[in-house]
């Protein structure tokens, strides 16, 4: 079972044979790198925003680059996840054409101690297998700029226009239209189902699947958890209706340049130490919805502010503050 409208409706529905996993991770960096899609490339085409362990770098080659042993710390709760996430970095355009980047906070249900980042959710309804050391994916396409191409190929991805920080349905596919009192909330999910034998494939994609029905297919016949990022963009300096477009669109940008939102993605390396996510799972692990609190006697965790204090040194060093000319790395916008 997939959880459409978690957190609200999860958590009260927690149950024996659940795992409902739910944790902050503060910003790491941000920055263009991309050790998934471009190894080795300083700067990657497209700018990101990265949470967990302190080894993420431009390469990291699951043979040598081993993530609980690489690194010294983590900017997620669970001290024992050295796990990587990263999505692309929201930028605002204001009706004169110059762009400002726009930063993440923290989740307001039990987070507003961290230092941007985002929320991480692993959930599980029944047995799941936890993932293999070098497992990563990624789900989403940023060459996608229509609902028909999403719906297509992708699922639970999407937005919800906060009106406060407790807002949840009135999800949509594409940017909100309109000014979001509260922020813009971006829930990426990723597939359930892994084909049991490759940690990755060269799509970052092929060897995971939905569920058909509540099942995984042939193709793809082992249950992992699912991996759910809530990120909490502040766009709410931006809401000032006389700098949005004249023409009444909707004035945010991803930083691979698109305004339509269809292209939304996430990215994830897997790299939790031993079986610590495995024990989480197994013991049904739940968390605490307006608290930074974790209900699992197998793992251990930090506080957000030790949890802030975990940084990556920017590795590209180029500015992304203040009014931009255009998007890092000159992504046309299209
Ligand atoms: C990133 O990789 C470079 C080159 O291999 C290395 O010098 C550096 O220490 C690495 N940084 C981290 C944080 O692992
Ligand atoms: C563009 O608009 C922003 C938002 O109003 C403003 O702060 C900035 O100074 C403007 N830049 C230029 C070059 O006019």
């Amino acid at each position: 079972m997939l959880w459409r409208s978690f957190p609200l409706a999860a958590a009260i529905a927690s149950s024996v044979n659940a795992a409902t996993l739910r944790f902050s991770c503060s910003q790491l960096i941000v920055e263009r790198l991309d050790p998934l899609v471009n190894p080795g490339m300083n700067p990657s085409p497209h700018l990101h925003q990265v949470v967990g362990g302190n080894a993420f770098n431009a390469t990291m080659d699951p043979s040598i680059h081993d993530l609980p042993t690489t690194a010294t710390c983590t900017s997620c709760t669970p001290t024992e996840d050295f796990s990587n996430y990263w999505t692309a970095v929201l930028f605002f355009r204001a009706r004169n054409g110059t762009l400002h980047r726009v930063n993440t906070f923290g989740n307001e249900l039990g987070y507003t101690g961290a230092n941007g980042g985002q929320t991480v959710y692993y959930l599980s309804s029944g047995k799941v297998t936890a993932f293999k050391p070098g497992f990563r994916m990624t789900v989403g396409d940023p060459n996608f700029r229509t609902a028909q191409e999403l719906n297509a190929k992708y699922k639970y991805m999407d937005y919800t226009c906060l009106q406060t920080s407790m807002t949840r349905g009135g999800q949509t596919l594409n940017f909100p239209t309109g000014p979001c009192p509260a922020g813009i909330m971006v829930s990426i999910r990723f597939p359930t189902c892994w084909d049991g034998t490759n940690v990755d494939t060269p799509d970052h994609q092929s060897h995971v699947a939905y569920p058909v029905g509540n099942a995984c297919p042939a193709s793809h016949p082992v249950t992992v958890p699912q991996v759910f990022y809530e990120t909490y963009w502040d766009t709410r300096p931006f809401n000032d209706r006389s700098q949005w477009p004249a023409d009444g669109s909707q004035p945010f940008v991803w930083s691979f340049g698109d305004k339509t939102g269809y292209g939304l993605h996430g990215d994830y390396v897997f790299g939790w130490k031993g079986d610590a996510l495995q024990r989480a799972m197994d013991t049904n692990c739940n968390s605490d919805l307006f608290a930074n609190r974790i209900n699992c006697n197998t793992l251990q965790t930090q506080s957000l502010d030790q949890a802030n204090k975990c940084v990556a040194q920017d590795a590209v060093k180029e500015n992304l503050d203040g009014w931009l000319t255009e998007l890092p790395g000159g992504m046309p916008i299209a």
